[in-house]
């Protein structure tokens, strides 16, 4: 596998990218309480990355290849136990204690930034925050391994290791991936796995890292929607995703919000 190392001038892009990509997440936290349909948040999501940033919401129409009908709508919006891949529908009003992942991909200047978190609808359980929480440690250990020298290995050691001293699992069917000026490119980054092992990380990398982890066990399926994938045992799953980009001695994260900036990995 030859991943080519981002241009100053790429990199630039993906930094616009980047930050509006977040800029989504901060905008629509307001919106997401109990009664709000999924399907008001996207109509939201939608209007805000086309008017304001103009800025194209990639999962619109995207689809991963023949076989898989083009994704209907402009985020992705997995509430409780979906996994992933959930599609906004009007028929799904968040109730109090909904947990959802709102995740946003948004293209500028033909460039990709895509990032996701956990939001609450009214007051949580114990469980979900917890769940919640331990995720985005997760993803925050994760990137505190990225630097040139370190291997993908041990990015999803770091994370499987986590997630399981917390006795939740992780999922293995899904995985972060290179991105740029496209959404999708090698490498695959797993979030499970043994530290040195897998391709040597180096500067000038760009990929996302973002890790599902389940209360229950790990197993996921397809429903026949072909995109929405939830948990086989129906409990609670969590996500939380950023884009990266390798610096000479670690790792800028491109999608970083306001709230993050005191926060570990900043
Ligand atoms: N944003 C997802 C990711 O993190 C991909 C969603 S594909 C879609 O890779 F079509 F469902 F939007
Ligand atoms: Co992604
Ligand atoms: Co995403």
């Amino acid at each position: 596998m030859v991943v080519k190392a981002k241009t100053p001038d790429e990199i630039a892009k993906m930094r616009v990218a980047g930050r509006l990509a977040a800029s989504v997440l901060e905008m629509i936290g307001k919106h997401v309480k109990p009664g709000v349909t999924t399907d008001e948040l996207d109509r939201i999501c939608h209007e805000f990355i086309v008017d304001e940033l103009e800025c194209i919401p990639a999962p619109l129409n995207y689809s991963n290849g023949p076989g898989q009908p083009p994704f209907p709508k402009s985020i992705c919006t997995s509430v409780n136990h979906v996994v992933c891949h959930g599609i906004p529908s009007e028929k799904k009003a968040l109730k109090s204690g909904d947990v959802v992942n709102i995740d946003v991909t948004v293209i500028k200047d033909g460039y990709f930034g895509d990032t996701s978190k956990m939001f609450f609808a009214g007051e949580p359980s114990v469980l979900a925050k917890r769940l919640a929480r331990v995720t985005q440690e997760c993803l925050y250990r994760g990137i505190q391994q990225v630097r040139p020298g370190a291997t993908l290995g041990d990015i999803g050691h770091a994370i499987q290791t986590y997630a399981e001293s917390q006795r939740f699992s992780v999922v293995r069917e899904f995985c972060g991936h290179g991105i740029g000026d496209k959404f999708h490119t090698d490498p695959q980054i797993l979030h499970y796995g043994r530290p040195g092992t897998g391709s040597k990380i180096v500067e000038g990398m760009t990929f996302t890292i973002e890790p599902m982890i389940n209360a229950g066990k790990r197993h996921v399926k397809l429903l026949p929607d072909q995109w929405t994938v939830v948990t086989k045992d129906h409990k609670l799953s969590a996500q939380w995703e950023h884009t990266l980009l390798v610096t000479s001695n670690g790792v800028e994260v491109l999608t970083l919000r306001e709230e993050e900036r005191s926060s570990a990995v900043a």
